[in-house]
């Protein structure tokens, strides 16, 4: 039974720590879950690269990176210093529609 409750908690473990990369480096000062800031909300872009098989990695790509035009004139700046692994995971937290963050 502890396993069972332990599986359960683990299969949304990646999902969890997106919530908490986020609010650790400052993504939220720019965005929110379900409204636009400076930048789009995190459902907007789920929404937008639903279906799209290489959303994931183009997105990856894009919060280490930064850039501009693809919602707009305003840029996102770039987070070199952001590990691979916190990148990965905050991404798919967002196409996951940025669940259970407030
Ligand atoms: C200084 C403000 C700012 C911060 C901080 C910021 N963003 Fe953004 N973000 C933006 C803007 C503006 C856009 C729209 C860029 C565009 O139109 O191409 C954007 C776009 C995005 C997109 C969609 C990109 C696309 O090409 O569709 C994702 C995903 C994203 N941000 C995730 C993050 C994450 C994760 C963090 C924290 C590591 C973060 N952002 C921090 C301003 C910000």
């Amino acid at each position: 039974m502890l396993v069972g409750v332990v599986g359960v908690s683990s299969a949304f473990a990646a999902v969890g720590d997106g919530a908490v990369v986020a609010r650790s480096n400052a993504c939220m000062g720019c965005h929110a879950v379900d409204r636009k800031l400076v930048g789009p909300s995190f459902k907007d872009i789920a929404a937008k690269y639903k279906g799209d098989a290489g959303a994931q990695v183009k997105l990856e790509k894009k919060v280490r990176d930064g850039g501009a035009g693809v919602w707009g004139a305003v840029p996102m700046p770039a987070h070199p210093r952001m590990s691979a692994g916190d990148v990965r995971d905050v991404v798919a937290w967002v196409l996951a529609g940025a669940p259970s963050a407030k």
